[in-house]
């Protein structure tokens, strides 16, 4: 990336963000042939190849230990929106290996000191083994990124029913099929003006075409732009 980051961390997380990053993109480029992964594309073609196994069960266990991170320039851009929003209470819908939720802890970390409001990072993970990890990682980091989140371990759609704050910010960087059920079971928290985020919404339309005919009818009170970034970035303002 040839500009400057916009991100404050001391240098061993950057570091730690550049490496994984890189064995994320790795890690993809040997899965896919396009160099990316799109859920609904990879679970179509375990169903081309072994017809007598459940797809979704075979795409689970071949995720199991790959990252697909949120890309950098992506994250950064968060980090920057959440710093212009003010905003301290995020839901990450998707955490992996928990690399764009070190970004989302170091900007709510940022926007708490300067505003003073409470707020938290909401990360959600289904494979436990994976969440294991993250909090590796998110140790490497220190304090300033731990404390700042609230990992719950699960189905999503089960741990994110409860116990939600009024949300500033929703990054929906989950399997397709699953991206609308998230953003319904979240919606009642959404504060008027909270931003949805939603990755890949030009390469994987397809596979988001309920989310965004959703998004994008009027009555659902969403403003909606695609970003230009590689294979798309939505950002969707609510205003209902
Ligand atoms: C694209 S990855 C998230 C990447 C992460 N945001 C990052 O940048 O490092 C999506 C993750 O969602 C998890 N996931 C899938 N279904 C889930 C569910 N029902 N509840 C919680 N997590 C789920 C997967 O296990 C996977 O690790």
């Amino acid at each position: 990336m040839s500009t400057p980051s916009p991100i404050g961390a001391p240098q061993h997380v950057l570091d730690l963000l550049h490496n994984l990053h890189q064995k994320s993109l790795d890690q993809e480029a040997t899965i896919s042939k396009k160099g990316k992964v799109f859920s609904a594309d990879v679970i179509g073609d375990l169903e081309d190849q072994r017809p007598k196994s459940d797809p979704k069960d075979e795409f689970d266990r071949l995720m199991l230990d790959k990252f697909i991170a949120l890309d950098e320039d992506k994250c950064q851009f968060t980090y920057q929106l959440i710093n212009a929003m003010g905003a301290t209470n995020i839901v990450e819908a998707g955490t992996s290996f928990g690399v764009s939720t070190i970004y989302l802890a170091l900007a709510v970390a940022k926007t708490k000191a300067a505003t003073g409001k409470p707020g938290t990072v909401i990360a959600t993970e289904k494979e436990k083994e994976k969440a294991d990890v993250a909090q590796q990682y998110w140790a490497q980091c220190g304090p300033t990124v731990q404390q700042e989140i609230d990992l719950r371990v699960g189905d999503l759609l089960e741990t994110l029913k409860d116990g939600l704050p009024r949300v500033d910010l929703l990054l929906l960087d989950i399997w397709s099929a699953l991206a609308l059920p998230t953003l319904k079971t979240v919606l009642p928290s959404l504060r008027p003006g909270a931003v949805v985020l939603t990755d890949n919404t030009i390469s994987g339309a397809k596979g988001y075409a309920d989310l965004l005919a959703f998004l994008r009818a009027p009555e659902n009170g969403f403003q909606n732009m695609t970003l230009p970034f590689t294979n798309g970035f939505e950002m969707s303002v609510y205003r209902p």
